[in-house]
Order: C-alpha cells, then structure tokens, then sequence
C-alpha cells in the first residue's frame, strides 16, 4: 500500500514543501530512501526502525520504498524521521487515514525510543505551510511556540510517535498549541553605561550609532574601556520591532540557535564573534550554505573586538554585506542571500603596542610599524565607517569619581524616539533606519540649506572625502537632528558627524 505525508525542506531561510511517499510491498526486506537524501536523511533508516519498535509498532516485513519528491531537490539533515514513521505506519495499515492529515504538513527528528526531539528551521517550515494554505501541522513539543509565532496554522505539538498516533485514532487527542502572549522582562545583566567614567563623546558617539544604526570603530590604547563601552551597547539599542524580531528570529531557527523557552527573539542581537573564528563562521556558507555572525547580528550588532586581528580575508569579506545588507553566498546549485542588515561596531588599539598618541606613555613600535598595523583595515572598509571615535585613557580623578553618571535607561529613551521618528519617515517603504537611505532618499529626506550644503563642500574638498563618505556624512546628519527632534538639518549637525570621519593613517 502507498501513503503520502507532507515535509518541508529548507534552503537558506526559505522552506519547500517535500512530499514523503512510503510504499510497502513485496521482494527483499528491507529500507531504502530515494530523492537525493543526505547522509543525516539516509541514517534516519536506523533511527525510524528503532523508534517504531519502541513505540509498540511493528517495523513491516517486506520492501519499504520512500520517495521524497521534488526529487532534484537535496534533502538534508534529520527532519524526515517523523513523516517517514509516519507513513510507514500507515502503508503498513497500523495507523487509519485520518483527515487530520489531510494537507498537513509533519517534521520532526526521532530518538530512537520514539520521542520526537528539537528540530532546526520549523520557522520557515511553518511559514511555508501558511503560504500553501495548509491547515495544520505536526511539529516537535519542543518547537511548538517558535511555529505558532506564524499564526494561520494550526500548531499540533509532538512529545513521541506513539503520542502521535494515538492523537490520529481519536484515542488520546493532543490539544493544538496555545500561544502564550506575555512577553518576557528583559534579561540584559551586562555592563550599564552610568558605570563607564568619563569618555562622554565615546558615549554620545554610540548614542547616535544605535539612534541610526550607523557602523563605528572606537580606537584608544589597552585598558581605556573600548571593550567595556561596546559590551555596554546592548543596554541602549531601541526595542525591536515585532517585524524585526520575526526576521531575526528566522535565522537563528534556521542555525538551530533558539531556545526553546523563549521562542521569539526579543532582545536586538549582540554578537560578538572571536578574531580566530573562519571565514565562514562569520560570513556563512559551506557545502550546505548557513548563514554566519553577520546574519546571525541581523538587525543588531555585531561586535568586532580587536579588528586587526581579524585579518584581511575576513575583513573583506565584510565589504559587500556592509553596502548590500544581504549576504550571497555561491553554492553548487546558484546562488543563495541571506539577511545581513547589521550595525558594525569594531574596536582597535591604535598600533601594535597600543600607545600611539597616548600622551603619558611613549610608543615603543619601530617606524612604520604604525602604518602597516593600521592599513590591515583597508580603505574601502574604513570608508563605510561612519563613527570613527578616539577613546583615550582616562584621568585618575575621573576614574574615582563617585557621581554616578547618565543611566542606559535614559540614553535608550532617546535612541528609541529617535528610531520612531525614522520608522515615521519609512512608512510603506522597506527602509526602518537612516542608515539603510540609498541617495534616492537623501534627497528627499536629508537636504540641506545653502549654508550647510557650503560648508560640508567645503569638507568634502580639503578632507578628500568620497562620494559614498560624502553621502555617510548626510546620512549621520540626518540621525543628529533625529536625536535633537530637528526636522532640518543644521550646520551644527553636519558639522558635528564631520567629527566623526576617521584622521589620515600616519606612520
Ligand atoms: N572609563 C572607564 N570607566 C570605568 N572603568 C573603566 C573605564 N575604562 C576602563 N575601565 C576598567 O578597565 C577595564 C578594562 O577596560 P577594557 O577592557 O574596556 O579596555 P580596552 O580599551 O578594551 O583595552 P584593550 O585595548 O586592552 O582591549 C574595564 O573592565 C574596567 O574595569
Ligand atoms: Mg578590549
């Protein structure tokens, strides 16, 4: 007898319906999986004989033939354990047809005792079921709060196959999943900025690079705090979005990185990825593409400590994401995108022992050390740096001081209404920040006075900015006159991000 199931497959972010055909006839006994199935798909032979033997089934006797269809289609990882026993089941008349299954989408890995274990991508797996107007679908107990956040399909959770089965004969029916609405406090532990001394410009730089999502690079020799301000980032950075954190959410599901009990992700992401992690960690591919840090900071942070260190492949790799806010990642079959709109904050030493320009302390680095330390950054990736800030060591006295300073709370406040006037301004378009403005909105969004427009020409000549500097600068403009609630932007605003643009490498 043949049964049918339907499964979901997921390349890059994006689901596609699998259709899994079990048939089970005569001829030599035994299994065998077609439909360019991966090593994880063909194991899960092992896996499935095991877990319906332990749930008081039979494994039949005869040939079992499972097909997945599209069959050009390479099926991967262990998500077809539950729809594979599950047609097994059925073609061998140990479970009835029910119209539960109707158009209903299954997934799931199995252990062998037949529980059904945590599963990556139910996302987009569940996404794509809403898209084909699929009614229900039969997930993992463990991932039933991440699918119900799709809404439209009815989320039926899994603890065991035998759990499964008897929902499908009416014996022990599993109530669907009911969305629990409440939103968690948030769990932010990490540094305050009221705790950082001093470096009030370091402050108010970062103020404006999460105001507008703008990339900045703090520089400053060991010990001064850059690690401490960037850990302290998260504490301002405006609340996300329910849209923002769908997105977000998409690509850690995908990575298998949600936890279960909090489904959605509600925090801004903070990443803060090792100068020793690969290439491909950090920008994503493989043979199976997955999206790295980059994709994983999507509409948060990704903190790049000690930047140098990176080396320059990584770096420049970082240069295409940065201008596009997506990834394209080359695989066997074309080419795949993910999401990467997210806000560089990079912090370095100004020289390889980390005392340039310190006042107190000489620098012991031999002549032209300097130089090649700071060219590992490259121009290009130097240019799509709005914030460039000096953080210098602080004064003991100011270090003692025992005033406390401005709370994150109050910052955050700021940064948040300055992102709901940029959220006003983007209405109906699919641009949430100053940053993401290509020159099309500049114009409408960022023009200047005659006044002002003089004096950032001005600028522009004797720095020797570039057009997309040029551009950077009225895009950051445009952010501190959000933050003041200035509907124009001023002198005082061009000339305040002009501060901002990096000093010519010496050395
Ligand atoms: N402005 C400051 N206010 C309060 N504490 C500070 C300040 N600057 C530095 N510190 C203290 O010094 C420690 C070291 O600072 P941090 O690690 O941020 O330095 P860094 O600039 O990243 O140095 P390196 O270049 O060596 O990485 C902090 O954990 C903190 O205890
Ligand atoms: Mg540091």
């Amino acid at each position: 007898m043949l049964a049918k199931v339907f499964s979901c497959a997921v390349v890059g972010l994006d689901g596609v319906l699998v259709e899994v055909e079990v048939d089970v006839g005569q001829g030599v006994p035994g299994m065998v999986v077609v439909g360019l199935p991966d090593a994880a798909v063909r194991e899960s032979q092992d896996r499935v004989r095991a877990a319906i033997r332990n749930s008081g089934g039979r494994f039949p006797v005869g040939r079992v033939t499972v097909n997945l269809a599209p069959a050009d289609l390479k099926k991967a990882g262990p998500t077809y354990d539950l729809p594979i026993a599950l047609g097994i089941l059925l073609a061998s008349n140990q479970v009835a047809p029910s119209p539960q299954l109707d158009d209903a989408l299954v997934a799931g890995e199995l252990s062998l005792d037949g529980v059904v274990r945590h599963t990556p991508g139910i996302i987009s797996m569940i996404s794509t079921a809403a898209g084909h107007g699929m009614p229900r679908a039969f997930v993992p107990a463990v991932d039933a709060s991440e699918a119900a956040l799709v809404g439209d399909v009815e989320i039926i959770p899994v603890q065991t196959l035998a759990d499964l089965v008897n929902h499908l004969s009416g014996e022990a029916p599993i109530a669907p999943h009911c969305a629990d609405s409440t939103p968690p406090e948030s769990l932010y532990l990490g540094v305050d900025f009221s705790e950082v001394k001093g470096q009030e410009h370091v402050k108010r730089g970062l103020e404006i690079a999460a105001s507008g999502a703008h990339n900045a690079l703090l520089s400053g020799p060991p010990g001064s705090g850059k690690t401490m301000l960037a850990r302290a980032l998260p504490s301002i950075l405006p609340p996300m979005t329910i849209a923002e954190s769908l997105e977000a959410t998409k690509i850690y599901s995908v990575r298998g990185l949600l936890p279960p009990e909090t489904p959605l992700l509600r925090e801004r992401p903070f990443r803060a990825p090792h100068h020793t992690t690969s290439y491909v960690g950090l920008v994503g591919g493989g043979s199976w593409p997955r999206p790295g840090e980059i994709s994983l900071a999507h509409r948060g942070v990704l903190f790049l400590d000690e930047l140098p260190e990176f080396g320059a492949t990584k770096l420049e790799g970082l240069r295409q994401p940065l201008e596009d806010r997506t990834v394209t990642l080359a695989r066997a079959a074309g080419t795949l995108t993910f999401p990467a709109n997210f806000t560089l904050i990079a912090a370095m030493n100004p020289c390889p022992c980390g005392y340039y320009g310190d006042p107190r302390r000489a620098c012991s680095c031999a002549p032209g050390a300097i130089g090649r330390y700071q060219k590992r950054i490259s121009g290009p990736l130097l240019d799509r740096i709005d914030i460039h800030l000096d953080v210098p060591r602080i004064p003991h006295e100011q270090l003692s001081d025992r005033r406390p300073g401005e709370l994150s709370a109050a910052i955050q406040e700021r940064v948040a209404r300055a992102r709901a006037i940029q959220a006003t301004r983007f209405t109906g378009t699919a641009l949430l920040t100053n940053a993401d403005m290509g020159p099309k909105e500049l114009r409408q969004h960022a023009a200047l006075d005659d006044a002002t427009e003089a004096l950032l020409g001005a600028a522009v000549r004797q720095m020797g900015l570039s057009a997309r500097a040029y551009h950077r600068v009225l895009k950051l403009a445009r952010t501190i006159a959000d933050l003041a609630a200035e509907e124009c932007i001023t002198t005082a605003h061009v000339a305040e991000a002009l501060q901002y643009r990096p000093r010519v490498a010496e050395g």
